[in-house]
Order: C-alpha cells, then sequence, then structure tokens
C-alpha cells in the first residue's frame, strides 16, 4: 500500500494541491489526476509525485489514472456549469463521481476518499447541492467502502472565501448577505488536508462520514468584522436583501467566470455546520486551527 500511488483527482486545485502537499509530506508516492496536469512548484528531489492528464468524464483516461494505485481522493469540483462544454453538475459530481469509484473497485483500490461538502440534500433548491448529495450515493453504491468527507467553507492562502471578503472591503460599505446571521464553520484547507490523507490509510475506519469545520461556528457577520479588524478597514456593515443577491447572481451568470452564483447565494441563506452523528477531527486526533489565528498568513492588507 506504501508503495502504491495515491492519486489525487483535482490534485491541482484549491485543496487538491493542499493534499498533494500533506501526501508528499508523509513520504507517499502521489499521482496528480486533472485536465490540465501540472507538478507543485516547491517539489524537492526524492518527492516522488506525478502528473497525468485525465479528464473524469473519460473512462479511459480514469482508468489509466488508476493504474498501480492503492488510494484514491476525488477533489474534482465544479462551481459554474456549462452545459455547451458537457460540464454539468450531473456529468461531474454524479455520474463521473460514481464511475470513478467503480473503476477504483475494479482497479482493486483498497481506499477511497471522495470530497463533497456539508449540508448536502435531496430537498435544496440548489442543483448544485443536489448533485453532490446524488454524487455521494452513487459513489457509496458503487464503492460501498468508500469514505465520504464533507467540508465547510474552505480558507487559506489564495482561497476565493477570503479573497471575496478582500475584493468588498474595497467598497465604502460591507454588503452582508441578508442581515450576516447565516452560521458557518470556515475550516483551515490544511486540516482538511490532513483529516483526507489521514482518512486515506486509517486502518481500521469506524466512521464512513466524516463533516469537517473549523473550531468555531460564526455568524457571517462576525467573519467580516474579523477579516474587517485585520485588515484594518473600518466600514459599515449593510445588511443586503437575498432577493438583491439573487439578482445580482443572475446578471453575474452572463460572464464566463461569475464572481457569484445563483447556488453560492442559495448556500449563503443556510446554515453550514458540522451535524451530529458523524465523524469529525476529533475522530482523527486533529485539532483544526481557527480563522482569527490564520487570518495573518491568509490575507495580506490592500
Ligand atoms: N473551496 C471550498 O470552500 C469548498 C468547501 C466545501 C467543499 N469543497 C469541495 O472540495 C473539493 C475541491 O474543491 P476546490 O475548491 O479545491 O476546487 P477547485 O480549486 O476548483 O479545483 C478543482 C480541481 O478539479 C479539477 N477538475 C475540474 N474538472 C475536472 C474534470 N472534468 N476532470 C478532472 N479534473 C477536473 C481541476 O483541474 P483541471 O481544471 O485542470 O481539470 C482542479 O484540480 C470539491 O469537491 C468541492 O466541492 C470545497
Amino acid at each position: 500500500m506504501r508503495d502504491a500511488h495515491t492519486v489525487v483527482f483535482g490534485g491541482t486545485g484549491f485543496l487538491g494541491r493542499a493534499i498533494v502537499r500533506e501526501l508528499v509530506e508523509a513520504g507517499r508516492s502521489v499521482r496528480i489526476a486533472a485536465r490540465h496536469p501540472q507538478l507543485p512548484e516547491w517539489l524537492e528531489a526524492g518527492d516522488r509525485v506525478e502528473a497525468v492528464a485525465c479528464d473524469l468524464r473519460n473512462k479511459q483516461q480514469v482508468v489509466t489514472a488508476l493504474e498501480g494505485s492503492g488510494a484514491v481522493i476525488n477533489a474534482v469540483s465544479l462551481y459554474v456549469e456549462r452545459p455547451r462544454s458537457g460540464l454539468t453538475f450531473e456529468e461531474i459530481h454524479v455520474t463521473g463521481a460514481g464511475q470513478l469509484a467503480r473503476l477504483a473497485r475494479e482497479a482493486g483500490v483498497t481506499r477511497l476518499v471522495h470530497v463533497s461538502g456539508i449540508g448536502t440534500t435531496d430537498t435544496s433548491p440548489s442543483a448544485y447541492v443536489r448533485a453532490r448529495a446524488a454524487g455521494e450515493r452513487a459513489v457509496i453504491d458503487a464503492l460501498p467502502k468508500a469514505v465520504i468527507l464533507r467540508p465547510s467553507v474552505l480558507f487559506g492562502p489564495g482561497d476565493a472565501f477570503l479573497a471575496a471578503l478582500m475584493r468588498l472591503a474595497q467598497l465604502p460599505v460591507m454588503p452582508l448577505f441578508g442581515r450576516g446571521n447565516t452560521l458557518l464553520q470556515p475550516v483551515h484547507v490544511a486540516d482538511v488536508a490532513r483529516a483526507s490523507v489521514s482518512l486515506s490509510d486509517m486502518r481500521p475506519l469506524t466512521r464512513r462520514l466524516f463533516e469537517l469545520g473549523g473550531p468555531e461556528v460564526l455568524r457571517y457577520r462576525q467573519i467580516v468584522e474579523q477579516v474587517l479588524a485585520h485588515l484594518e478597514c473600518r466600514r459599515p456593515l449593510m445588511p443586503m436583501p437575498f432577493a438583491i443577491w439573487r439578482l445580482t447572481a443572475a446578471m453575474l451568470a452572463l460572464l464566463p467566470n461569475p464572481p457569484l452564483t445563483r447556488d453560492q447565494v442559495i448556500l449563503m441563506q443556510l446554515d453550514t455546520i458540522v451535524s451530529d452523528g458523524v465523524g469529525t477531527f476529533n475522530d482523527l486526533g486533529i485539532v483544526p486551527r481557527t480563522l482569527h489565528d490564520s487570518l495573518p498568513t491568509c490575507l495580506t492588507a490592500p
């Protein structure tokens, strides 16, 4: 097992890069699989990392990427659908994820960690969230021993979440999602990466569903206040009805890379915190770091 590759699908993404780093630090042999494969710039002599081109939708490429692998982590993401290119939530999060699990089982892979997200449910008004729920089922149907890992919103150096808040902090007033009362449990990307790596190797495993949130449950407004305080930036907080955010997201949807999507607005209306009765950092012996303590390494003043 230790000599077999751990394949990280989506190993060039925000979470995937952190997982690759964690695997290398654990002395594991890593294969990065993505459509635009890239080796990390921090590699040192002796690090066993390779990168292969692989589109999750392409069965043969997935089979090739899985060759010689012992463990697999699926950190592929799609936040904005591009139906004309065949990039839909269904294709990536359901069909692609399920096919990967089936091919992994056929390849004799001993452990698959499937990264999903907190709050997945079939009844969500968000097509993205519904697809994540269906995807989890497709993975478990294909490989019942798979581990489902649902992180809360991720932060870390170069993230999208704090970067968006920094951009909003340039405005004369700081707009809030609604009154800013939504509860979130932001979690550091490196802590989730550590958990992913631990779960890809851990024997025995008593739980198969993990929800990973940071040590604090915070209202969105409190997160904004922490960021503004760190930036030493005084801004009045402006509650903004969700209807206006929905309208904004609908207009931004015309852009090739919208900075805000309809699904994100829906998610900001719902509390996303760790549920009862699931595996957590505690089960893995990991003490996650707080947002407050991490801000100096995640944000630089504008
Ligand atoms: N970021 C968060 O706050 C957050 C919160 C909760 C859960 N998550 C979950 O964490 C996982 C990783 O998210 P992320 O934010 O790190 O995503 P990301 O930065 O957008 O990275 C996505 C990765 O997936 C690869 N990818 C995309 N389409 C692909 C395809 N068709 N075939 C193969 N690879 C493909 C990308 O590389 P190429 O484009 O080169 O293919 C990239 O490596 C996702 O499951 C996401 O839902 C993220």
